[in-house]
Order: structure tokens, then sequence, then C-alpha cells
């Protein structure tokens, strides 16, 4: 905790004072999905699953309806409408098993790295696609014909196409025919950008200066700048990575390691190398600086490009992580590029390296002609250049050594779209999405490091999550993402397999209201259900909100599906009126006859949390309508309404509760001479407490919260949470008589002793669903019965209490009261005989 925070202040200092002048604050820019799907709720999901692993390179044909998938060990040709409809192909191309042997001589993993990782599957002409894997560090091409689908017998070498590592950053494309990858090949060689498969072979020069540091290759994109070209400019390939930064010295990185920075450089189509200088290398190869965030410590992973059929109107969205310095911190942050911004970067000032100083600073002298790095244009072959390899020494030197931009590319609009903490974004895929109102909407698939998948909608310069979706029940990175626009559909790649997902699922939004406030562009309400806009006829009769996500809807249309339940009492009992929002945005209020529950209710009569109303040691009077309503984003909807009776205890005497209902109390009175024995034992046990209560507070704040989201933290008062429990301590159950100092009021939150394991794997993020919890008895009427699903976490039978902290913690375990009064009501119902008095009707 201590130090996730003060990392965060370093962060927060590092972006004040190397940052870009920010008009947003990150937490402004953070996001809460404002819902949560967890894996057994997934709909429509389909899952392909064979004898390999590995799924990671995804080839989508959408016009043929097939998608390709190369793996560990086989390539498969799905249907794209249905992968899981049991009519894929396989092709088997597994390492040789001579190539396996080796591999292990040169001591690589025979459990992940010598087997045949399929890196490349490109289309490559009408009737073939060409392939490149691992095959045990011996990487090999094919060619494929996509009709028989079958191994062909001739394999080419691989070495300069595809990487030997399978878990190298890795890019490859095919335009017109030619080869064009990046990464590092071999274990110990530099990395490269190279053309292959084309009359003339590049690579990206070495020295005297390294075009590439250590670069890590995350996206390759193609902008076809030739069409309607006046310029008769070229097309280009853009590349995106990571790599050491040389230019900066810069006053936080140690200096033993110099720090990472992404990076977007690019290449001419059109490029055949000098003649005598830069033989055989590019002569257009230019990068520059991609900023998102916080300079110097940004990981690219992913970048997705998007083109409204014009190559000026790319733009690039980049998913980001903080680098190495801040891994005990998981921050992902995402940026749109424009390419207009990247070309004023290439058309900019240059840098040089000074050998004198060994520094990059900005080149001021003067530059020759025509410009290096440019591609051929019909300026220059008027002057007499027809190819690269016609250009003047003096450019070709130029470009050697100055293969650096000094301007960086900033984001649009200078912000990040969306910082996130506690997440890991490993893929991005758009899709842009024309709504209702007229307006083009991109809707962001973001893929985590634990399996999830985001799905956000940019809306002007923020950034909304409609929901988040476990995608996987075992964590795993997301490897791969790819948008059907035929099929509506999302595949993911992954370890395990290919899920296959709708791009919506507006069913799943019941009421007009839940349907607008979703914010799907894909969604609309059609009076009776939240229908797929794709699908829907009459668009006009479509409710759809997508900028505000609040107008549209009848007030009164979602009161309807409110049903009034009953409860009954007995007089002294706790009771818990259930009340939850599907909605993570949405905020719970509490009318009791009418009249709002205030947080701060002056008589500690009611205690509001976010999966309920509690209220405890009932009293006659307490008797009423209590209406729960669901608040976001201007709206208010009725979720539950209950009238609760409360019956005077027939048999119980008028006794402060915790006293009638403590075991200890029962045992006290019939053993006296036991007590001494408890007291010890309970002080004992209580210094035990305080001990782990404090681990336990230190591991369960660095807990992620999955699915639990209080809304606004900041605004809120972070004490509801934590007063609720205060009558209710377990600990005055045991020490009724003479030490309720030890644990004053402060003594709040009984949780299961399991939790320290629970939080471990930290890494993983939410974690399996657990086991069902142990059922309850018929008769306990207090509104626990109806929310099995609210238990989870109540299946250990030790538990602890915690001592409030006056640190705001953001742990789930403060924001759910079931788990509290469950444990409460669980060992009550031992010593207290509630009769049948009412079911939960309906
Ligand atoms: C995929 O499945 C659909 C529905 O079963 C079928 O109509 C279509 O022809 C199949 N596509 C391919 C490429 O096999
Ligand atoms: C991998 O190597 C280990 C130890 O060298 C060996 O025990 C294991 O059987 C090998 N596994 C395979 C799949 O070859
Ligand atoms: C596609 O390329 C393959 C491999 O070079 C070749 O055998 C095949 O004839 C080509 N097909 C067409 C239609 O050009
Ligand atoms: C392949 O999958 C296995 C687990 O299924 C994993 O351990 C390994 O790291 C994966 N390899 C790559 C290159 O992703
Ligand atoms: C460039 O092409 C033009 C027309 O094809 C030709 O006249 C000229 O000699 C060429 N220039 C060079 C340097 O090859
Ligand atoms: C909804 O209710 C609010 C106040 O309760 C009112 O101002 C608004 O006009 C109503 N809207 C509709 C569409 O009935
Ligand atoms: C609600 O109203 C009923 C009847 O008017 C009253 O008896 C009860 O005490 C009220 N309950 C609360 C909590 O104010």
């Amino acid at each position: 905790m201590r130090t996730n925070v003060s990392l965060y202040l370093m962060l927060l200092l590092v972006v004040m004072t190397m940052g870009y002048p920010s008009r947003r604050s990150a937490m402004d820019l953070d996001a809460t999905p404002r819902m949560t799907i967890v894996y057994n709720d997934l709909t429509a999901a389909r899952r392909f699953i064979s004898h390999a692993q590995n799924y990671t390179t995804l080839l989508l044909e959408d016009e043929k309806g097939i998608l390709y998938v190369g793996a560990r060990g086989a390539i498969f040709s799905l249907n794209s409408s249905n992968i899981a409809d049991g009519s894929h192909r396989t092709m088997d191309w597994e390492a040789s098993p001579e190539k396996r042997a080796d591999c292990l001589k040169k001591g690589k993993n025979n459990k992940t790295e010598c087997y045949n990782h399929v890196r490349l599957l490109q289309r490559l002409n009408a009737t073939h696609l060409y392939a490149c894997g691992t095959y045990a560090f011996h990487p090999l091409c094919t060619y494929i014909d996509t009709n028989k689908f079958t191994l062909p017998s001739h394999f080419e070498e691989g070495k300069e196409k595809c990487p030997y590592d399978p878990a190298r950053g890795y890019t490859g494309l095919i335009v017109d025919g030619s080869l064009y990858t990046a990464t590092r090949y071999e274990f110990r060689s530099l990395p490269d950008i190279r053309r292959n498969r084309h009359q003339r072979i590049l690579k990206t020069e070495e020295s005297p200066l390294h075009w590439l540091n250590d670069a890590e290759f995350v996206a390759s994109v193609l902008v076809r700048e030739s069409v309607n070209s006046p310029v008769g400019d070229d097309d280009k390939i853009y590349y995106f990575f990571t790599e050491r930064a040389g230019e900066e010295s810069t006053t936080i990185s140690d200096k033993t390691q110099a720090p990472r920075v992404a990076r977007v450089a690019r290449v001419c189509k059109n490029d055949l190398g000098g003649k005598k200088i830069l033989q055989r290398k590019w002569t257009s190869f230019m990068k520059a600086r991609l900023a998102c965030y916080i300079p110097y410590y940004e990981v690219l992973k992913d970048v997705y490009s998007l083109d409204g059929g014009d190559w000026r109107s790319t733009i690039f969205y980049a998913a980001f992580t903080l680098s190495a310095h801040w891994r005990s911190m998981e921050v992902s942050a995402i940026c749109r590029y424009n390419i207009s911004e990247v070309r004023a970067a290439f058309e900019g000032t240059y840098m040089e390296y000074q050998d004198s100083s060994r520094k990059w600073s900005q080149y001021n002298g003067e530059v020759p002609e025509p410009r290096p790095g440019s591609c051929i244009t019909n300026r220059a072959r008027k002057s007499g250049y027809n190819s690269s390899q016609d250009l003047p020494n003096g450019v070709l030197d130029f470009v050697k050594l100055h293969p650096l931009m000094y301007e960086e590319v900033k984001p649009a609009d200078g912000d990040p779209l969306l910082v996130k903490k506690n997440v890991i974004y490993t893929q991005v895929a758009v899709d842009r999405v024309q709504a209702l109102d007229g307006h083009v909407y991109d809707v962001l698939f973001l893929g985590t490091g634990n399996g999830w998948i985001h799905k956000a909608v940019v809306i002007g310069s923020v950034v909304h999550i409609i929901e988040e979706i476990q995608a996987f029940r075992v964590p795993q990175p997301v490897e791969n993402l790819v948008i059907s626009k035929q099929q509506r559909s999302l595949y993911v790649g992954s370890r395990s397999g290919v899920l296959q997902l709708p791009c919506s699922t507006c069913r799943r939004y019941t009421s007009c209201f839940d349907c607008v406030l979703a914010r799907d562009p894909y969604c609309g309400w059609d009076g009776e259900s939240c229908r797929e806009f794709a699908e829907t006829q009459d668009r006009t009769q479509l409710i759809q909100d997508v900028l505000h996500g609040n107008m549209g809807c009848w007030n009164d249309s979602a009161q309807a599906t409110a049903m009034q339940k009953n409860r009954t009492v007995l007089r002294g009992d706790d009771v818990l009126l259930p009340c939850e929002q599907a909605s993570n945005l949405a905020r719970a209020t509490w009318l009791v006859n009418g009249t709002e529950v205030l947080a701060e209710d002056g008589q500690g009569r009611f205690h509001l949390g976010v999966d309920g109303l509690l209220v405890t040691d009932t009293q006659l009077e307490y008797s009423g309508e209590f209406q729960c309503y669901a608040e976001e984003n201007g709206l208010r909807a009725l979720v539950a309404t209950y009238a609760l009776t409360v019956l005077p205890a027939p048999l119980v005497p008028p006794a402060p509760p915790t006293v009638s209902l403590s075991p200890w109390h029962a045992a006290s009175s019939a053993y006296g001479d036991a007590k001494f024995i408890y007291i010890a034992a309970i002080t004992v046990l209580g210094g035990l407490c305080l001990v782990l209560s404090v681990v336990l507070l230190y591991v369960s704040c660095l807990q992620k919260r999955r699915g639990k989201y209080s809304l606004g933290v900041p605004q809120a008062p972070s004490s509801v949470e934590l007063q609720t429990v205060s009558s209710n301590c377990l600990g005055k159950g045991g020490q009724e008589d003479e030490d309720l100092g030890i644990y004053p009021d402060s003594c709040l939150q009984i949780i299961p002793g399991e939790a320290p394991t629970a939080t471990s794997p930290s890494k993983e993020g939410p974690p399996a669903p657990p086991p069902p919890p142990p059922p309850l008895p018929a008769e306990f009427t207090n509104g626990i019965t109806t929310l099995p699903n609210m238990l989870r976490k109540m299946n250990g039978n030790s538990y602890m209490l915690l001592r409030q902290s006056e640190e705001p913690c953001t742990s789930p375990l403060y924001n759910s009261f079931t788990e509290e009064l469950s444990k409460i009501l669980e060992k009550r119902k031992h010593t207290q005989l509630v009769e049948k008095l009412d079911e939960s009707s309906v």
C-alpha cells in the first residue's frame, strides 16, 4: 500500500514535471466499467479449442467468412459466423523431432519454446496464404493452398522473416506480394525491419548508429498514401514499437538503464535502397517518439489503425502500460493519434548524435535536398531522382546519421483518452459505428492481461466503458483481437483457445433506462426491448442516446418492473434489504415512507451500502415502505420496494440485542467458572486479531476490485460503509462483560479467514468464482437467502475482525454488508429461535 501510494505520488510528480500540460487529471481520465459480466453470465459466446495451444495469430477474411488461426503446432480455418460449429479445418504443423532435439540442446524450454509457434499468417495471392512458424528455434515459412488446406511439402528458410523466440515482439505484413517484417529475429541479433520476397531485400542500418535500439515491435500498418496523391507520394508502412531511448538524459532514470520510449517509424513501400551508400538498406527510415501520458516510462502494447475511407483521416489507437520502473503499479493508458501529427513529426527537424558529448540533440544545420527520408515524389522525379537509388550521396549519408526526429507525436487533443489503474491492456481493436444521432462513434475493445475485455465508446475525448467482460475462466492474457463487421463479432485469441463474442448483447439491458444509460452505439430501445441497431429495420422508432446517455425514456418506464416484497422481522433483529445495482455507475438511494435516507442518518438506524440497506436493531416504529432507487447520470429508476413489518419479539426479553444474541452469553451464565478461560482465550485471540488485521488491511487494500465499484470514491463519504457494523461487532458478543474497551466502536470488518490467500493472485485479477456457499436454512427470512450469489466469499468458517482504518480503503471488503451481516445472522440463528414468520412474497 505504502509503496503503491508513494509510487503513485511519484508518478504524478513525473507527470507534473515532465508530462504534457494536461487539462484533465488522472482521476478524470479513469473510467469505471458500467457493467461487469463475469464468465458465467456470458451469452452467445463461442469457443474454439483443440489439441493445440497459443492461439495467437489471427487472420480474418471477412468477405469469405473465414477466420484463420495460427497456433502452436497447427493452423486452423474456422467459419467466422460460428467458430464452434465443428466445420473447422486443421493443418497440423509440428516441429520435427530432430529440430526439437536441437532446440533442447540449445538449452531452450521444452515446454514452451521448442515447438512450432505459427507467428505469421498473411494472404499472399488469390489461392495461397503465406505462413511462418518458429519451428523449434529454426523458423520456416510456407505457402498454404487455402482450398486444399493441407501441409505443403516445400518450406522456405524463415530466419530472415520470423523470430526464433515465440514470445518476441513481432509484426509482419504482406503488401503487394512483398513481406515486411519487424522483430529481433535470432537470439543475439539486433532488431530489424526487413523486406523480403522483393527484388530488393532491405534492412535497417546498424552502423555507425543502430537505427533500432533493443526494439520490441507491436504493430505495423500500411497506409496507402499513393491513392489520389497529387504529389505522387508513396505508400508507407508504419511501425510501432518500444525501444531504449538514447536521446534523453532524464533525471529520474538510473543511468545504467536507458529509459524505454514508444516509437513510430515508417518506411516507403517503393524504397529500393541506395546504390553505394545504404545499399540494401532503407533510405526512407525515420522514427519519432510516440508520447502518451508519462514520457520515458511507457511501454507500447498494441496499436490499431482506422481510416474513414481516406488515408488522411487515419487514426491510430495505442495501448500503453507503465514500464518496469513502475511494475508494482498496474496502469494502462489509451491514446489516439492522427496521421497528420505523425506526418508533421516526420516533416519537422531531425535529431543528431554528438560523438563528443555522446548525446542526441536537435539538428539545426542545413538539410540536403531532396529531403532525407522522404519517399520519391513527383517533385523528386522531376529533379531526376526516379528511385531511391538515384538519391545523392549527401542525402543518403544524412539519412544514415539522422534516423530520429526531434518532434514527438502527441496524442490527439493533447491528452490520453483513458488512464486506467489496476489494468494491463494487452490488445486493442476498434470498430466504427454509426449511431442513431448520425454521429460515428469508435467502439474500443480492450483486452487485458488477465483475460477480460473492456468495451468502451469514445465520446469526444472521453471514454465510457460500457462493460467489462470476463472472457476466460482461467486468467490469461488476451493475445489477439479481431473484429468482423460482417458477423458483428469479436474474436479473441489466447493461450487456451479462440473466443467469438458478439460485438453487442443489447438484450442484457432490460429497461429503457438501462438501454440508454449503457450508451452502447450498437443498441437501441424499441419500446419493449433493447435491440441490436443493425438488426432493426425501423430505426426511427428506436431510443438511443450515446452522447449523453440519459435521454429519450419516459419517466415511468422502469417503475413497473420493481415489485413489492414483504419483510417481517422480530423486534431487535437486523434486516438487510438487498438492492443490487446492475450498473457499477449507479448509486442507490433509499426512501423510507417517502423520505430519503441520508448517509448520515444521525440515529444510526439505517446503513447504506452498495448492495442494500441494513436496518439494525429494528424497533416497531421502523415498519414502513422502503424503496430503493438506482440513480445514474441524472436518471432515477425504482429497483426494489419492501414493506417492512417489525413484530414485537414474543420470547426474547427486551435486552440489548448483542446480549441476547450471543452464544457466549449463554455459556457464561451457565458455566460461570468457564468464563475466565473464555476471557483469557478471547484476549489472546483479540491480540492475534489485531496483528492479523493490520496485515489484512494492508493486503486487502492491495487487492484488486472487480465488479464492485463504489461510485465517486473521491466525493462519497468514505466512512459510510465503515460505520455500519459497529453496533454488531462480534467482539462485543464475546467480551460483553469487561473488555468492550478493547474493541471500541472501531471494530468493523468481519471477513473470511482465507482473505490473505485470496489476495495473493494479484497478477491474475478476478479470481475464479469460488464454490457456492453452504445453503442457509429455509426459515431464515431476513432477506439473505434471496441473494446466494452475494455470499460468495462466505465459505470459510474462520472469521476475524479488522479495526477501523483512517485510510479510505478501496478494498471490496469495505463495500458489502452482506458478508458481515450474514455472518452475524449465521451466528444468531443458533441462539435465537426465529419462528417461521413470513416468506419473501412477490
Ligand atoms: C459458415 O456457416 C454458415 C452457417 O452455418 C454457412 O452458411 C456458411 O456457408 C459457412 N461458411 C463457410 C465459409 O463455410
Ligand atoms: C522437458 O525436459 C524435462 C527436463 O529436462 C523433462 O523431464 C521433460 O520430460 C521434458 N518434456 C518434454 C515434453 O520433452
Ligand atoms: C500464388 O502463389 C503461389 C506460391 O508462389 C503460386 O504457386 C500460385 O500459383 C499463386 N497463385 C496465383 C493465383 O497467382
Ligand atoms: C503458450 O501457452 C503456454 C500455456 O498454455 C504458456 O505457458 C506459454 O508462455 C505460451 N507461449 C507463448 C509464446 O505465448
Ligand atoms: C528517370 O526517368 C526518366 C523518364 O523515364 C528518364 O528520362 C531519366 O533519364 C531517368 N533518370 C535517371 C537518373 O535515371
Ligand atoms: C421526468 O420527470 C421529471 C421530474 O420528475 C420531469 O421534469 C420530466 O419532464 C419528466 N420527463 C418525461 C419525459 O416525462
Ligand atoms: C412509516 O409510516 C408508518 C405509518 O404511517 C409508521 O407507523 C412508521 O413508523 C413509519 N416508519 C418510519 C421508519 O418512519
